[in-house]
This record gives C-alpha cells, structure tokens and sequence, in this order.
C-alpha cells in the first residue's frame, strides 16, 4: 500500500503524526516538514499556497501518496481549497482550531484559541468562530514568534513567549467570565503544552486536534478501501526542506513511536 503524506511548515506537525501512527499503526507514512520556509503563519494567504502546493507535487512525485493529511491550520486555512481544487484525485484531511469541542465542554462559555496570526485572520477562521459567537466567547490570541522559538529548540524564547501569551489568553478559572478551555489551534504548540500549563491552573483543559484528525483519517481512507490491512507492517519516512538533523532531533523528542536508527534526508530541491 502506498503512504499517507502529512506536512507542516516544520516540526509541528509531529504532534498529528504521533496522533496518526497512534490511530493507524499499520499505515505507512511520510512526514515531509518545510522548515527552510517555515514559518508559514506570519507571511500570507499567497505564500503559504505557493509552498503547499510545492509540498504536495513532491510527495506525489517522489512518494506516490494515497492521501495526504495537511498537519497545518494554516495551511489548511490558507491551501486547503486551493489543493483540493489542483488535485481532485487525492483524498485531503485538514484541520483546524478545535473550536467544536471547546464550546461543548466548556462550562463557563469563555475560551481562548491560540493560533497563527494567518489562521485568526482567515475567512475559514471566521466562519468557524461567528458560528459558535451565540455559544461562546472566543478570545483569539495570536502567538507571533512562538513557531519560530520551537522549530530553534529556543528553550528560553519559548518560555517567555508562552507566559506572553497565556497571559492574554486569561484571566483562567471555572468562575464567571473566567476561560476554562484553551484551543491548541497551531500543531507546534501541543509540543509545549507543559510550558503553557505552567501559566494555568491545573484545571484549565487544552483541547487540540490529533486525535480527531486522526479518526477522520481512518474514516477516509476505510470509505475509499485505501486503509492498509493488518498484516502490513507501518511506517515511516521523514523528510525536510531544511536542515534534516533539525528534523531528527524534534522527532527523537516529540514522537514516541520514532524508530530508532533511521536518518532524515534532505529535500532541498522542492
Ligand atoms: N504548525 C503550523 C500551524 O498549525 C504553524 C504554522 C507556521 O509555520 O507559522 O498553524
């Protein structure tokens, strides 16, 4: 069986495909992180679909994928029409900020989305949030900089930018008014939950999307007889338009089931 495809401009995207290889253990995968043209999230709508289509031709050419997961909210808010349209054979799962889940468990009807200052300013973005405005209050706070300490192992900048901007997600609490649900909407930042956490109390729920873009990955494939059977054996490639030992590293840290061995090569060309 040919691979699933999964893309994020860098290392975010991981933490769907810890999600994806939890989900779907027998499907193979190739992760392919754009991290020489990372960030996607402060450059524009123009920029981030030059890149996503780039991306896609290269993991149809040189992979030969049977679908591909857009492990991005921006690029999924920014691309995803636009794929969809230029490659109408390949199954495309997108995602983005789980604002769903977040109003249906909130108790105090107050949560903030964190997210790239492109998803917040998408028309998709939008439409999400006015169909939930009557349900909620959402407090959108864009984490510029926050992609970019990640994708550098920037242990220092990520600390600070995280009190930064958990700071303006609050005040937290289960009180009137009080937000008690954080959105994840960008994938790098479930990669620093723990640091979020530590600006919250212990009570405050951080909802993201891996597993639910996980499920919708398997029903997908299931509804087209494109899942791998039992017997294969899974997967995975990983590949960067960057540095690959970048690469290597995030995943030796943020995937658990990373093979242990394996080298990342470099897709310079794309
Ligand atoms: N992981 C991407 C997202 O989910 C980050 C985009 C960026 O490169 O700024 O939005």
């Amino acid at each position: 069986m040919n691979p699933v495809g999964v893309f994020d401009s860098g290392v975010g995207g991981l933490s769907t495909l810890a999600a994806l290889q939890a989900e779907l253990p027998t499907e193979r995968f190739v992760y392919f992180a754009d991290t020489a043209n990372a960030p996607y999230g402060e450059r524009g709508d123009a920029y981030v679909i030059e890149r996503s289509r780039k991306v896609v031709e290269h993991l149809l050419g040189a992979h030969d994928i049977k679908a591909l997961v857009v492990a991005c909210n921006t690029a999924t808010t920014a691309a995803i029409h636009v794929l969809r349209a230029e490659f109408p054979t390949l199954p495309i799962v997108g995602l983005e900020p789980a604002l769903k889940p977040a109003v249906a468990t909130s108790r105090t009807g107050h949560i903030a989305v964190l997210a790239t200052r492109g998803t917040l300013a998408s028309a998709r973005y939008a439409a999400l949030r006015d169909s939930f405005a009557a349900a909620a209050t959402v407090r959108p706070v864009p984490c510029d900089g926050l992609v970019k300490a990640i994708e550098g192992f920037d242990s220092p900048a990520i600390a600070a930018l995280c009190a930064r901007y958990m700071a303006k997600a609050g005040p937290f609490g289960d009180g009137p008014g009080q937000v008690d649900t954080v959105v994840l909407g960008c994938t790098h930042y479930p990669l620093v939950k723990d640091e979020l956490q530590r600006h919250a109390p212990p009570t405050l729920r951080f909802i993201d999307t891996g597993a639910p873009v996980a499920q919708q990955t398997r029903r997908v494939l299931a509804s087209l007889g494109r899942l791998a059977g039992d017997g294969s054996e899974g997967g995975l490639v990983l590949e960067s338009s960057g540095d690959p030992a970048v690469l290597e590293a995030a995943a030796a840290r943020w995937l658990p089931a990373r093979a242990q061995g394996a080298s990342v090569p470099a897709a310079n060309a794309i």
